[in-house]
């Protein structure tokens, strides 16, 4: 069975104390009230991971990733950090491809074929991220939009590194907006997007794929999202920023 994984997007939010306090009873939480086999991952401000990898030590429960990386290996970059950097704190994901770094910071398809490159030969997992836009949706074009994506994001993998990614299907329009995707409207992205793995890899790397739903998802409408067939869990960003809510987030998908 594939990954069940409910991970926390905090953006550029929580200073560093704010940040370790958030992480401290989230880890408490879900020490005491995680009971399934779903893995919560905060993806947190590169300055957080060292320390939360540090707070999270002994509990398989929760992990550390970063919400982005640069291409390259190593450099003249300032300001930038790289995938090894990432690697060598003991974080285990990335996310990639969000659409506010693609709206915000230009990032491309071809682009992010390149990060996911790096990543995954630091041997660390890509949360990749797909979405169209409403304009897109509204002219029926998110199908396309989402192909697009996958073809030139991450289908250039051989199916044992695509194996590694995790996807997120991240509807441009309900993140941070309040308008959540119906479980009807993200479970038929969710089917397309397995379908489109199955044609490229083949069954087996489709039904091994974690897919991730994004947008607005919360306490009160997590469990009806993950209880579709296709949904694996969440990559949540506002209500990330609460302990009580992301875990109770983490525990709707039981
Ligand atoms: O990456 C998570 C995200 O973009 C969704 O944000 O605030 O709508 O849960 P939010």
């Amino acid at each position: 069975m594939r990954k069940k994984i409910i991970a926390g997007n905090w953006k550029m939010n929580l200073d560093y104390n704010e940040g370790l306090g958030v992480f401290t009873e989230i880890i408490n939480m879900v020490k005491d009230e995680v009971t399934g086999t779903q893995e919560a991952v905060i993806c947190s401000p590169f300055i957080h991971i060292n320390s939360l990898v540090q707070l999270a030590k002994g509990y398989n429960k929760v992990s550390v990733g970063a919400q982005n990386a640069h291409q390259a290996e190593s450099g003249a970059y300032t300001g930038e950090i790289s995938a090894k950097m990432i690697k060598s704190i003991g974080a285990a994901y990335v996310i990639l491809g969000h659409s506010e770094r693609r709206q915000y910071f230009g990032e491309t398809n071809e682009l992010l074929a390149k990060k996911t490159d790096t990543v995954l030969k630091h041997d660390l997992r890509p949360i990749f991220c797909i979405g169209e836009t409403l304009q897109e949706r509204e002219a029926n074009e998110h199908f396309d939009v989402i192909k697009s994506q996958l073809v030139e994001g991450v289908f250039h993998l051989e199916a044992a590194e695509f194996s590694k990614l995790v996807l997120a299907y991240e509807p441009v329009w309900a993140i941070g907006t309040g308008v959540t995707a119906t479980s009807a409207q993200a479970q038929e992205i969710h089917e397309f997007i397995r379908k489109e793995i199955a044609a490229k890899y083949s069954q087996e790397v489709a039904d091994a794929t974690t897919i991730l739903y994004g947008g607005s998802c919360n306490p009160k409408n997590a469990a009806e999202l993950f209880a579709q067939p296709d949904i694996d869990g969440g990559l949540i960003g506002g209500a990330s920023l609460k302990s009580r809510d992301f875990v109770d987030i983490v525990k709707a998908y039981n």
